[in-house]
């Protein structure tokens, strides 16, 4: 089976010590950081934008995994880039002209991803595989970080890496929400390459050995 990337979400930090969560997960083994970006209206909470991940950019080393949710994503693809992003994530759900997003990120030197809530399907997204970097299934309703994870969610992991497989493609699958020490294992079974971890990795008082834990390599 393959190893996973772990990529920490920073909204189970302590937004007044970042700079510390960010020295957290370098000293991890984590190889992301995962920055959650909520408008307050795509989903019902708010965080951070632009300049908060401009500001921990030459903090850390990780690659800066950056999920939009927000609506209207396109009028934030530029900014995020210039703050230091590396993969720019946006919902489905929110952007009629996928496509043409896809284009302006990649445009940028960005690598695009495109995420889908738990209640939209695969098939939404199948015309777009070919021109993605990365897929962000929501294993959770997006909004808030310590929820359980809906189980159905990872059948559709499983389907991206069999359509994957078939045709010859090469984004990544990522999966986000509620991944912890008795999750993970499901998740690694369906296939994913990338795990997003909030809670579980800031609530671990061991977080080398979490990470280890989630990428399947406790002995
Ligand atoms: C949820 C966010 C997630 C969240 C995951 O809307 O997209 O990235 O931080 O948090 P946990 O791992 O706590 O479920
Ligand atoms: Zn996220």
């Amino acid at each position: 089976m393959k190893v996973p990337v772990i990529a920490p979400s920073v909204l189970a930090a302590n937004f007044s010590r970042l700079a510390e969560a960010e020295a957290a997960i370098d000293a991890s083994g984590a190889e992301w950081t995962h920055l959650d970006v909520m408008d307050g209206h795509f989903v019902p909470n708010l965080t951070f934008g632009p300049k908060m991940v401009s500001d921990l950019r030459p903090l850390s080393s990780s690659v800066f995994d950056v999920h939009l949710m927000v609506d209207n994503p396109g009028d934030f693809i530029a900014l995020f880039a210039n703050a230091g992003a590396d993969y720019i994530t946006f919902h489905i759900e929110a952007a009629v002209h996928a496509h043409r997003l896809i284009g302006a990120i990649r445009d940028l030197g960005k690598k695009p991803g495109i995420s889908i809530v738990p209640s939209t399907p695969v098939s939404f997204i199948e015309e777009l595989l070919p021109d993605l970097d990365l897929v962000l299934v929501m294993t959770v309703n997006p909004g808030f970080g310590g929820q359980a994870l809906i189980p159905g969610c990872l059948e559709k992991a499983k389907s991206l890496a069999r359509i994957r497989d078939e045709r010859g493609l090469s984004f990544l699958i990522s999966v986000d929400g509620g991944i912890n020490a008795k999750t993970a294992e499901k998740a690694r079974e369906a296939g994913v390459d990338v795990m997003v971890a909030g809670e579980a990795f800031f609530k671990a008082q061991d977080k080398k050995a979490l990470v280890a834990l989630l990428k399947g390599c406790t002995p």
